[in-house]
């Protein structure tokens, strides 16, 4: 398993993560290959994921040749995906060839540049848009934004996919890149989730953007901006 523990998060180690990253975050990637990055670093998450949270059991095997015990994953059918638009779009592509009967929301939630930093130095957040399935007790939840930087939009999205709903098995915040901030707020309002993300980097600059980063992801994978 290349999941190792970094403060109150997990790092995704794989070398294909880590080189991935690095690829997309290089400004002469063009929009393509940068979507597919983000399509790469979902799935190989989603493997990391099943290897390290979910449990095999035993089955028969019949091969051509004899009969075998073979492994299965269980909870396949218990994974829930919330996808926070629209950055998570191409990561919720690579997860679900990972879980491709995963149970999926989604949620329009954004920093609200235009209106500019509040007093406290932070973006209000919008939420436009919220279709989540009912989430059961044995589920596995991955909330994926590939940026995690102040964290005030993961945390307002965890708000809404955790209102009224029992509480999931396992809970993950899935990131490719997250900011020292984010990480510690998520994790103080939301102990009970684990945060998963490629690389913790430096710091936000006065536009909430992570440095180093990777830029806005959201226009880097859709060609706009
Ligand atoms: N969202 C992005 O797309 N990039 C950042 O650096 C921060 C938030």
């Amino acid at each position: 398993m290349t999941i190792e523990e970094r403060g109150n998060a997990s790092l995704l180690t794989h070398a294909l993560a880590r080189d991935t990253l690095s690829r997309i975050r290089d400004v002469s990637t063009s929009q393509v290959s940068f979507r597919k990055g983000l399509v790469k670093l979902g799935r190989i998450a989603g493997y990391e994921i099943i290897d390290g949270a979910m449990e095999t059991e035993y089955v028969p095997v019949e091969t051509p040749l004899t009969e075998m015990t073979g492994e299965r994953v269980t909870g396949m059918d218990d994974v829930v995906i919330i996808n926070v638009l629209r950055a998570a779009t191409p990561f919720v592509e690579g997860l679900l060839k990972a879980f491709p009967r995963a149970r999926q929301g989604v949620i329009s939630a954004g920093r609200d540049e235009e209106a500019g930093m509040d007093d406290d130095g932070e973006f209000p957040i919008t939420i436009d848009y919220v279709k989540l399935p009912t989430i059961r007790e044995e589920d596995t939840v991955i909330v994926a934004d590939p940026m995690l930087a102040t964290g005030s939009t993961m945390c307002v999205v965890l708000d809404h996919v955790l209102n009224d709903q029992p509480k999931p098995a396992d809970l993950f915040v899935l990131s490719a890149v997250s900011a020292p901030d984010g990480l510690i707020r998520v994790g103080e309002q939301f102990p009970e989730a684990d945060l998963l993300t490629v690389a913790i980097d430096d710091y936000l600059d006065e536009n909430g953007y992570i440095v180093p980063g990777l830029g806005d992801a959201g226009d880097r994978a859709f060609g706009t901006g």
